[in-house]
Order: C-alpha cells, then sequence, then structure tokens
C-alpha cells in the first residue's frame, strides 16, 4: 500500500472519548499488519469559507486561502489515502466546530466535480469510516446531521463513507474505556477496515 490510511481526531478534547475511539481503530488496522497516520484535526485552526465562490473559477479550484493554513494538504491526503478514519463527539447536534469548518472549505472540491475537473472525475471511489459519541443516551435525530454532513463533504472527494458507528451515552472523559464492547467494535472495525482495502487492492 503506496500511502497510508488517515485517521482525523476530531474532538477539541484530548485523550477523551472520541480520540480513544480513533486509538482503538488505529490499534485494530496494526494487529491486521497495517498502520496508518493520524491527524489531531481537533487541536487545528482553519480561516472558515467565506462564501466567495472564487473556487468556481480559480485555477484547479483552489481555494484563496489555500496558502494560509494545513487545510489544502489535509484534503491531498484524504485524495491519497486508500482510506480515512472520522472519530468525533457530537456538540449540539452536530460535528464540532473545527471540522465543520473544515468540511466547508471544501467547497473547492464540490465546485471541482460540479466542472467534472480531470483529477476529481478519475480518482477511484475509496471507503471512510467514522465513530460519533454522544453523552446522551437519547435523541432519535442525534447522529443524523453530523453523519449527512460528513457523507456529502466526503463524497466529493470520492471517498464513501460508510455506516457510521454511533455510541449513546457516552459522556464522562472514560466512558467508553469503561465499555468493553464498545472497544471492542472499534478495534475489530479497524482490523476490518485494513484487510477489506488489502482485498480491494487499493
Ligand atoms: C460543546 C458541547 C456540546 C455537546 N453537545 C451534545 C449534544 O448535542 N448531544 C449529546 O448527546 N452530547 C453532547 N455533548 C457531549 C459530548 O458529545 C460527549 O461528552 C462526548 O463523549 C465527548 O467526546 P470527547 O471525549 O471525544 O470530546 C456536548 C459536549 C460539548 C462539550
Amino acid at each position: 500500500m503506496e500511502q497510508l490510511p488517515v485517521i482525523f481526531k476530531c474532538s477539541h478534547h484530548r485523550q477523551g472519548n472520541s480520540d480513544l475511539a480513533a486509538d482503538l481503530f488505529l490499534q485494530g488496522i496494526k494487529s491486521a499488519g497495517g498502520n496508518a497516520e493520524t491527524i489531531v484535526l481537533g487541536d487545528m485552526d482553519f480561516k472558515h469559507c467565506i462564501g466567495c465562490l472564487k473556487c468556481r473559477t480559480t485555477e484547479a479550484h483552489r481555494c484563496i486561502f489555500a496558502a494560509q493554513d494545513n487545510a489544502q494538504e489535509l484534503y491531498q491526503k484524504i485524495i491519497d489515502a486508500p482510506f480515512t478514519f472520522f472519530s468525533a463527539p457530537i456538540y449540539f447536534y452536530h460535528l464540532p466546530s473545527r471540522l465543520k469548518t473544515f468540511i466547508d472549505r471544501g467547497q473547492w472540491a464540490f465546485e471541482a466535480t460540479a466542472d467534472k475537473s480531470d483529477f476529481m472525475f478519475d480518482l477511484a471511489e475509496r471507503p471512510a469510516y467514522a465513530c460519533m459519541v454522544a453523552g446522551r443516551p437519547q435523541g432519535e435525530k442525534l447522529f443524523e446531521g453530523a453523519e449527512l454532513s460528513l457523507k456529502f463533504f466526503l463524497r466529493f472527494f470520492k471517498s464513501k463513507l460508510q455506516p457510521a458507528i454511533t455510541f449513546r451515552g457516552i459522556d464522562e472523559p472514560h466512558d467508553l474505556k469503561n465499555s468493553q464492547d464498545k472497544c471492542a467494535i472499534m478495534t475489530r472495525s479497524g482490523e476490518l477496515a485494513w484487510k477489506r482495502t488489502l482485498k480491494d487492492g487499493c
């Protein structure tokens, strides 16, 4: 495998539940003989999309802020990776703001796709995985908005989000650690993601 999968830790809080979910996913990948790069997106700041729509007409649909932060570099990682994994807590029924800002800045990829740009059009479809944790034990639509945003953002990178692993009632920083069943789901998911990619020959 030429490029490593990329794991995005998207909580603004380190060493909590979604960080652990990401670490366990990586552990699963490693247990299957693989490896991955981890990006702590929750600690990064990005310029927010200002809706100027310049990316509709710039060369390669480049965002006017591309040289001002690390966002463009991270989009390239999504493009190059055989698969990606996003772990995030639910904040007010949605994704944490830094991840949402990163998603909005991905508007350039929407424009590139709408324009049928070769560099996006010719990409092979790759899977993406996600784990979302929420403190509340109930709420029918707790993960709905977050999952939809991530799914449609990734679609413009030809990355297909698999149904997200969602954990409810995980609130205190060690709640996930204290649930062996949920921890096992995460390591198994990492293992299966790596094996699937090997099988598909990505
Ligand atoms: C700003 C903020 C907003 C939150 N909003 C929600 C929410 O809408 N629904 C919910 O179930 N939990 C909510 N929570 C709880 C977190 O989702 C929960 O504590 C989660 O386990 C934190 O994950 P982390 O340890 O990876 O940061 C919120 C927490 C914070 C800090």
